[in-house]
């Protein structure tokens, strides 16, 4: 997979599945999937490290989940989120940065929003960095909003972000993560780019669709947000493995005498 096979699959009006991944383990199961894409999301922030917001991740935070994640996933398109004001700090800083993540491996890297960071964006791709966008919910604006709260629901708004995502195309974005806005106005801003939109929270008119693997897998106990749809029981069943552990510890039942040397 290329960046130029997202475009290539909108057209064939083929979806696209992609998932979040920040460790070697869970990238080489991903490699044995069809997933389409792989983004080693900010959000690593808070599933790896218990931060309240993605606003705590760094760039040598977010390469070293790189490396770990590329060197699992042969074969998958890699996506590398650029880290919280790190593609703010001038044209050359962001460049840096996300030299960083190409030598880790990364195929393509995501920034959040687009206003006042055009140039970047542009210098990105006029320098063979494809770059996905991020429009919608930013959770690095998490603090401006007060909380991760639905975007686009006023007209006003809703016109913002069609108007955004519309930049992003010129911009040379292949590709659009659209978070937390009304089905209908992800819909929209679909039916209006010939670059396909990733959704997340944005319904089922998007081009694609992402999921935080962790909520996929229902690892995730704290909050479920109801557009992540767990497709496995998956803390229940950690869980009952490690209590069966425990158990068979404590009465003397592991180890058996196959699982151990003469
Ligand atoms: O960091 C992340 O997990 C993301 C997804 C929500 C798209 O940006």
């Amino acid at each position: 997979m290329y960046n130029r096979d997202f475009f290539r699959a909108k057209l064939e009006r083929r979806k696209l599945s992609m998932v979040t991944c920040y460790d070697y383990t869970f990238a080489r199961l991903l490699s044995r999937t069809a997933i389409d894409g792989i983004l080693v999301g900010d959000s690593a922030a808070m599933v790896m490290h218990g931060h309240p917001s993605t606003l705590s991740m760094s760039v040598e935070l977010m390469r070293l989940h790189t490396e770990a994640v590329v060197r699992g996933v042969a074969g998958k398109f890699v996506v590398a989120d650029m880290p919280f004001l790190y593609f703010r700090k001038g044209r050359t800083a962001a460049l840096d940065s996300a030299h960083v993540f190409m030598r880790a491996g990364a195929h393509a890297v995501k920034l959040e929003g687009v206003d006042g960071h055009e140039d970047v964006i542009q210098r990105m791709v006029q320098s063979g960095i494809p770059v996905m966008g991020h429009l919608g919910l930013q959770p690095q604006s998490v603090q401006v909003y007060g909380g991760f709260r639905v975007q686009g629901r006023s007209d006003a708004s809703a016109r913002d972000i069609v108007r955004q995502a519309t930049v992003l195309e010129e911009l040379g974005a292949f590709a659009i993560v659209l978070e937390c806005i009304p089905a209908n106005l992800a819909q929209e801003i679909t039916e209006a780019l010939r670059i396909p939109t990733i959704g997340i929270g944005a319904g089922a008119g998007c081009d694609g669709q992402i999921l935080v693997l962790q909520d996929l897998l229902g690892l995730n106990m704290d909050f479920q947000p109801r557009f992540a749809r767990p497709f496995l029981d998956g803390a229940r069943s950690v869980q009952d493995a490690i209590a069966h552990f425990d158990e068979a510890v404590k009465a003397g039942a592991f180890p058996a005498t196959e699982e151990s040397y003469t």
